[in-house]
């Protein structure tokens, strides 16, 4: 039977950090082969799966020798012999073996390596590309992708407290003249900073680095791109922040370092709801941390009309976070990472339980990448409607746009771009 497993190989590779990463091949006895590359967060929340790490002196303690060795030992032989096509079967067999709620014995950076893997296997037996295969003959559109301009937080040695200032281009008419724009905003960005004597790099994801006095001037720097950019702010171009609050809870609240702040739950979302008063903002992800539900579903109530409200360390790709948080009033949109679940079945499932909630999902990168496009084919194939990847330069991002655009080629007249449908109704319905 072709779509038969025969073997499942895991070897240490290396990320766009320089650290030690898995990639998982599955090979079929029809000969198709697949294989996926795990991606490591840096800003991680505490109800997120295990990234399994060896610890000790060696690269830094990011070895993944445990990791790639469970993916050659148990995890090969539990799936030998088992039919690729069976995805749910797979991944069940991966959360048995592991026997943990979180993946701390196997890794899920072994769990995730390998469940994509299989994906990939499986499309390549069918001769499908993977995203073709995911939709499995229902309609699916292009995703609106965010994309950074400035990345901070634990992605630039916290030298802004606010982690991704992003833009978003839900009117444009198709994702390639979405990246055109973008392109052009980030440019202009960079051009600014040259001017002012703040260019210093890039940060983790590509954006640049943010040599900023106030989180609020970054805001202020990111609307005057847009500007000089010539493309129109609040019409063409919107921003779209990750506060990853998780990284600035202190006691009971909150602490801003760059802005020298201490401030109380309900302060925080206060001073966000300022920014999306002032600043054309169309999404804002953990404006508050992981567990502070009341913050979040007060930040809900205050601007969850008009603006996506995205659940990332607060959710962890979790389909009963999801519907907890629902049942709280908090969020109106989930980040789907397939690391932080661990399998590609879980993941799904939080995307789809926030779909049957009225909510947006939007499939996510980590800050630690590699070339592998997996969630390029993950955000179309499951119809997510948005993909966020990082900034607009170094190629472990641009080689997930680029296979975005291959796609959207790929699709041909049947390619529709979800654009501000992608958003949660109220808020699509508000910027109509
Ligand atoms: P991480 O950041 O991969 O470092 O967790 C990405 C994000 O917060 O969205
Ligand atoms: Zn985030």
């Amino acid at each position: 039977m072709k779509y038969e497993i025969t073997t499942v190989r895991g070897r240490q590779l290396w990320d766009s950090r320089g650290r030690p990463t898995v990639e998982a091949e599955i090979e079929l006895a029809g000969g198709a082969v697949g294989r996926a590359m795990a991606p490591a967060g840096a800003s991680r929340g505490a109800h997120e799966a295990i990234d399994l790490r060896d610890g000790g002196e060696a690269f830094g303690g990011f070895g993944v020798g445990k990791a790639t060795a469970a993916v050659n030992g148990p995890i090969a032989s539990a799936l030998r012999g088992r039919d690729v096509r069976d995805q749910t079967g797979l991944d069940a067999v991966l959360e048995e073996l592991d026997g943990t709620p979180a993946f701390s014995k196997l890794g899920a950076n072994a769990a995730v390596a390998v469940s994509l893997a299989a994906i990939h296997a499986a499309a390549a037996a069918e001769g499908l590309p993977l995203w073709r295969y995911l939709a499995g003959g229902r309609k699916v559109r292009v995703p609106l992708p965010e994309v950074q301009i400035f990345g901070g937080g634990a992605h630039a040695g916290r030298r802004t407290d606010v982690q991704d200032f992003m833009v978003m281009c839900p009117r444009a008419p198709t994702v390639r003249r979405a990246f055109e724009i973008t392109a052009d905003v980030y440019r202009a960005a960079g051009a600014i900073m040259e001017e002012t004597g703040r260019l210093a790099g890039v940060a983790d994801e590509g954006g640049w680095w943010p040599l900023f006095a106030s989180n609020e001037e970054a805001l202020e720097t990111l609307a005057q791109a847009i500007d000089r950019s010539g493309h129109k702010a609040g019409e063409e171009v919107f921003i779209s922040l990750d506060v990853a609050a998780n990284e600035l809870s202190h006691g009971d609240g909150y602490r801003l370092p760059l802005d020298g702040a201490e401030l109380t739950s309900e302060q925080i979302v206060e001073r966000v709801a300022g920014w999306t008063a002032r600043y054309p903002i169309l999404s804002i992800e953990d404006p508050v941390s992981q567990d502070d539900m009341a913050g979040m579903a007060l930040a809900t109530e205050r601007f969850g009309r008009t603006v996506q409200l995205i659940g990332d360390d607060f959710l962890v790709t979790n389909a009963a976070r999801v519907r907890r948080a629902a049942a709280e009033g908090a969020c109106n949109a989930v980040l789907v990472k397939v690391n932080q679940a661990g399998t590609v079945t879980s993941a799904k499932a939080a995307l789809e339980a926030a779909r049957e909630l009225g909510w947006s999902a939007i499939v996510s990168a980590r800050s630690g990448e590699t070339e592998d496009v997996s969630i390029s084919h993950l955000s179309v194939g499951w119809d997510a409607g948005q993909l966020k990847v990082g900034s607009f330069t170094r190629s472990e991002r641009m080689a997930k746009w680029n296979e975005l655009l291959r796609i959207e080629e790929q699709m041909g007249a049947e390619a529709v771009f979800a654009g501000l449908d992608a958003l949660p109704a109220s808020v699509a319905a508000s910027h109509r």
